[in-house]
């Protein structure tokens, strides 16, 4: 696989302007703070290819559904992450000419996204149709100190002429979704206004009411000293500028500061929201650019602190894992209770920046290990503040006595899918949230939250399941009709294996915590109930290839034709973008993991050998077209000890976006599965696993690497693993002693100590 961009260990490098790699490097090279963000569109106008894309985190919009045939249990919206106001724009006109790259020449380009301190910048040369040549420098931020603060600094410098240039910092609220079902516009004016060096614009969403205030102020500066301007000030509907023309001398440079707030009512009142981004930008530019840099940089070196992983003797490797980690942080930094973490972030529309069963199953390991055991459980009080909803979809669909369906997308709690296939049948998204809930205790031993929050919605979801199975007489036992698993390449089988395990699993943790917590506190369910769920528990069905330890996908896989992936003529990959759905369905081939992912979640259950043999004969057939796909592949291969498979599969994931694999970044990143990526690396290679009292670290190295490093938080003690081709050393940053396990002994390692020698390769 061609790399797209130059290999960096911290930097994302592109030295050579190609229009056809625009949209590609917009996602790639996208700024966000957890709060909002934006694609790496040019600030000077640019009317070549492109996606312009500013993004306002859980401001949406329910688009009314488009669908051919409509089926009774649809949702009417589907909820749109918005396209919000445009807040880098700033237009250069040198004596009646603009300056855009699609209509100039590109002398030199160089673009760099810095990843340890997530700054975006750019230097050009170009040269105008009229013969002008300038110099264009500018880098920008989206603040991670104050989460509502972004700020350019925009260099011009005329190479070969002096001459009047005239600039035009703007704010643009005239924006549409690319991915609109009927090309509506979804914002409303509510006000806006120019002053000396200041604008704001406020616009209101259409039906959901959002506010949103978009603040700017700017400064101008010759070299070091700043210049008086006067600038004229414009406002039209949705949109406000300042404007000015200033005489430029030939080889000096020129810089505009433009400081801006955006603000929504997702955080603040209507009626204070436009005072409060003034204000907040105001503060802003009277802190100056550097301090705010300077601020940014150190909240970006905390993250850095416990999330990064080092990786020495692999540069490529190094550069993928740390694209990954930080687009995630870019996207959710856990301080928002009401936000959630959309498979693209502020990178793209496409999923509509909603809620999938993807913050579950990917992001909450990786929140859990890298961050404060606060965000993990706020993901989780998400789930829990919605479960009103998800029994009022169950009801919808005609479950009753409190069953909960999670949405497979959400951004209320609302169901907003609406392919019946899968918005009715991959119900297999409930466990995953149930899981979480025991992975979260796991991790963090916080019982009390398993008492109050998790338990009603560990109920509710075991009681869906209980109602979803029905007796078969021809099997005499439990099965589960018309489902579609992980693998949406298959739909409305019956029994898949993953979700009738997971189901059954679900219903056992449910009984297991209620019969705990009826002791000691107040039972929330009858014996009846409890009763019925066990006697349900030994008569579920579960798929078999008779004589093997091979579990099958689901009741009819055998019935396929049992080709490999290898079997598809490079020509046809991806197959979702050759052949027919048609095809697709009838194929073997899997979109992502699904036996898989059942035996990643529960590896405990299987022994080695199955779980090799499972993996053996579902590994060729998959085709990964899921991002979702080559984590779980390559945590099972590290686990087999098939390091040559973990390594493709690590690499896979980890340079997914960066080189393109599916050929789909133009459309915005893939950013649940970066914490795939993340799970690849520290349960993959390194073999981490959190037990209720203790760790268990297992790892591997390849050949090439010299060795790797990272943090893990195990009962909120930061714990230090290094490995390399020997062996492995732990050290314990926190504040009590933690258990992990080496040749199957319990090895206590006490609060800033260091395990006694290296820890041999076992
Ligand atoms: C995957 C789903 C996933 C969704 C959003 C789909 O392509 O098959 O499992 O939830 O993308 O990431």
């Amino acid at each position: 696989m061609r790399n797209l961009f130059d290999i960096h260990d911290w930097k994302i490098v592109e030295t050579s302007f190609d229009p056809k790699k625009q949209m590609q490097a917009e996602s790639i090279f996208s700024i966000g703070n957890g709060s909002f963000g934006q694609r790496a569109n040019f600030e000077e106008r640019y009317s070549g290819e492109s996606l312009q894309g500013s993004y306002v985190g859980g401001v949406y919009y329910p688009d009314k559904t488009r669908v051919g045939w409509w089926k009774n249990g649809y949702p009417e919206y589907f909820a749109k992450v918005l396209n919000a106001c445009n807040w880098i724009g700033i237009d250069i006109e040198i004596q009646g000419e603009s300056v855009d790259l699609n209509h100039a020449t590109v002398l030199s380009f160089y673009r760099e996204l810095d990843m340890q301190s997530s700054t975006l910048s750019r230097k050009v040369t170009l040269r105008l149709k009229s013969g002008k040549e300038l110099e264009i420098n500018s880098i920008r931020f989206c603040s991670m100190h104050r989460n509502e603060i972004a700020a350019i600094s925009y260099s011009v410098k005329p190479l070969n002429f002096s001459g009047n240039v005239k600039f035009t910092p703007y704010l643009d609220n005239n924006v549409s979704n690319d991915d609109a079902n009927y090309d509506e516009f979804f914002w409303e004016e509510e006000s806006q206004k120019a002053g000396n060096k200041k604008a704001f614009v406020c616009s209101k969403t259409k039906k959901t009411n959002f506010h949103v205030a978009t603040a700017m102020r700017i400064s101008f500066w010759k070299e070091k000293e700043l210049q008086e301007i006067h600038p004229n000030f414009a406002t039209k509907s949705l949109y406000a500028e300042n404007s000015f023309e200033t005489y430029l001398e030939i080889g000096t440079t020129y810089t505009l500061k433009k400081y801006v707030a955006v603000a929504s009512t997702l955080n603040h009142s209507e009626f204070s929201l436009v005072t409060h981004a003034i204000n907040q930008v105001k503060s802003a530019y009277l802190t100056g650019f550097d301090d705010l840099l300077e601020e940014h940089k150190v909240a970006w070196s905390n993250i850095w602190e416990n999330a990064d992983i080092q990786i020495d003797g692999d540069v490529a490797a190094q550069q993928g894992i740390r694209f990954n980690i930080f687009h995630l942080y870019q996207t959710y930094t856990g301080t928002n209770e009401k936000l959630n973490i959309g498979p693209k972030g502020f990178t793209g529309e496409k999923y509509g920046g909603a809620t999938y069963w993807d913050t579950e199953a990917y992001c909450l390991p990786f929140y859990l290990k890298t961050a404060d055991p606060k965000i993990a459980r706020q993901l989780l009080i998400y789930r829990y503040n919605q479960l009103d909803k998800a029994i009022e979809n169950a009801e919808k669909l005609g479950f009753v006595n409190g069953a909960a369906l999670y949405p497979m997308v959400t951004m209320n709690g609302e169901e907003c899918h609406n392919e019946w296939e899968i918005t009715f049948e991959e119900i297999h998204r409930n466990g995953a949230i149930a899981f979480a809930i025991y992975n979260y205790v796991r991790h963090t031993g916080d019982h009390e939250y398993l008492k109050d929050y998790g338990r009603p919605v560990l109920n509710a979801i075991a009681r869906f399941w209980f109602q979803r199975f029905n007796w078969s007489k021809a099997k005499q036992a439990y099965v589960m009709l018309g489902v579609t698993g992980p693998n949406e390449y298959e739909n409305n089988v019956n029994n898949n294996w993953y979700t009738n395990y997971i189901a059954k699993w679900c219903l056992s943790y449910a009984l297991e915590v209620e019969e705990s917590w009826a002791k000691k506190d107040k039972a929330l369910l009858s014996n009846q109930e409890l009763f019925q769920w066990k006697e349900m528990l030994d008569k579920i069905y579960f798929p078999k290839l008779e004589g093997t330890n091979i579990f099958l996908q689901q009741d009819g896989f055998l019935d396929k034709e049992l080709l490999n992936a290898s079997d598809i003529p490079d020509a046809q990959r991806p197959i979702n973008q050759h052949w027919s759905w048609d095809r697709i369905l009838r194929s073997v081939f899997i979109k992502q993991a699904d036996v898989l992912q059942g035996i990643y979640l529960f590896e405990d259950h299987f022994d080695l050998d199955v779980i090799r043999d499972n993996f053996d004969f579902y590994e060729p057939k998959t085709v990964h077209e899921s991002s979702l796909s080559p984590c779980v592949h390559a945590i099972i291969a590290a686990k087999i000890g098939n390091l040559d498979k973990a390594y493709e599969m690590y690499l896979r994931t980890a340079r997914l976006d960066l080189d393109d694999y599916n050929h789909e970044a133009d459309e915005g990143l893939h950013i649940t599965s970066m914490a795939g990526t993340w799970m690849s690396m520290v349960e993959g290679l390194a073999g981490v696993r959190v037990y209720e009292d203790h760790v268990l670290i297992d790892p591997k190295i390849p050949a090439t690497w010299k060795s790797y490093s990272f943090k893990i938080r195990f009962r909120n003690n930061p714990i230090q693993v290094t490995v390399n081709q020997e062996g492995y050393v732990l050290e314990n940053f926190g504040n009590d002693s933690i258990t992990y396990t080496y040749k199957g002994k319990k090895i206590e390692l006490c609060a800033n100590q260091t395990s006694n020698s290296l820890q041999l390769i076992v």
